[in-house]
């Protein structure tokens, strides 16, 4: 099997190197060329345009949004017109399950396979190989890519059919985004009502009225150092698919759509590029 890898961001540059790991053949493509570098000298081949991919079996996508994902696949030069006909592509990215639901019928008509296959963790996930992956489209296309999901992740979800696993994605991205958001302000709240921090983080992080992930977020919080694990800017994209999804199926989410302006003020302050946990910032300043 030949396999293509386009996206090599936190999480792509990190996925790909793991399929480097099992000694995958592996064709890759950044639009920023010089990410390529580590990998290529890992032992894949430096692809020059996204149109570089007619001899690939199965093309993993893990891209920023929507629109990136227009530029690389669908643009005139996009690869959607090269792969050659029953090549499987994996879209990886994090897309409303509409998007991926039209990016699966754009790929039936050019009579290529698709799966919608977004990931659950984060960049040390990545970089181990222990990512979930949620997927949606058929169990045969699943099962010709799970010994690849297994090089980069320990579990495979198989959702359901076309979108259903980005649906899935939204809904727990929406969880994670507003829940980071509302344990700023509570924080902020404790510290205006005299509380100190430290306190504050060790009566909440682990006990029963936050999630989990916040233990994983503290570190951050308490040096207010925010090395990108999730870009901020990302978090906001995420609530943003999520509001999208809830307009066209007709629910309102009045909690995701206020914490996802609180992330575009953050964007406005300057924290795009930060861990999302930067937020905290916002509420805190
Ligand atoms: N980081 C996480 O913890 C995490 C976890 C689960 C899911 N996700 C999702 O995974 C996806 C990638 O996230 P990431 O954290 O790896 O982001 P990232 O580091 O910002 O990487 C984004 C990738 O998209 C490419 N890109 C952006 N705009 C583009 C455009 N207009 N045309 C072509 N390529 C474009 C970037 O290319 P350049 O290098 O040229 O900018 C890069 O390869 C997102 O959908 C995110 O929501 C992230």
């Amino acid at each position: 099997m030949h396999i293509g890898f386009i996206g090599l961001g936190i999480m792509g540059s990190r996925m790909a190197a793991n399929l480097l790991k099992h000694h995958v053949a592996l064709t890759i493509f950044n639009r920023t060329p010089a990410k390529t570098a580590p990998l290529v000298e890992q032992g894949a081949r430096p692809a020059n345009t996204p149109a570089d991919f007619a001899n690939v079996d199965i093309l993993f996508t893990m891209l920023a949004h929507p629109e990136a994902i227009t530029a690389v696949a669908l643009a005139d030069d996009g690869f959607i017109h090269h792969l050659r006909p029953g090549a499987l592509w994996v879209d990886c990215s994090t897309v409303t399950p509409s998007f991926s639901l039209s990016l699966a019928k754009t790929a039936e008509a050019h009579g290529v396979e698709f799966l919608d296959a977004p990931v659950a963790g984060s960049k040390p996930q990545a970089a181990n190989g222990e990512l979930t992956f949620f997927v949606g489209g058929t169990a045969e296309n699943v099962e010709t890519c799970r010994p690849y999901f297994n090089m980069m992740g320990n579990k495979v979800v198989h959702v359901g059919s076309s979108g259903a696993a980005s649906a899935l994605k939204v809904v727990i991205n929406s969880l994670l985004g507003t829940a980071m958001a509302s344990f700023a302000e509570a924080l902020a709240l404790g510290h205006s009502l005299g509380l100190p921090a430290e306190l504050l983080l060790n009566v909440l992080v682990g006990g029963p009225v936050v999630p989990p992930f916040m233990a994983m977020k503290r570190l951050k919080i308490e040096q207010q150092q925010y090395e990108s694990d999730f870009p901020l800017e990302w978090m906001h994209k995420d609530l943003h698919m999520a509001a999208l999804a809830a307009y066209e199926t007709a629910v309102p989410v009045p909690i995701i759509q206020s914490a996802k302006e609180s992330y575009m003020q953050a964007m406005k302050d300057g924290l795009g590029a930060l861990d999302f946990s930067a937020i905290y910032q916002l509420a805190n300043r």
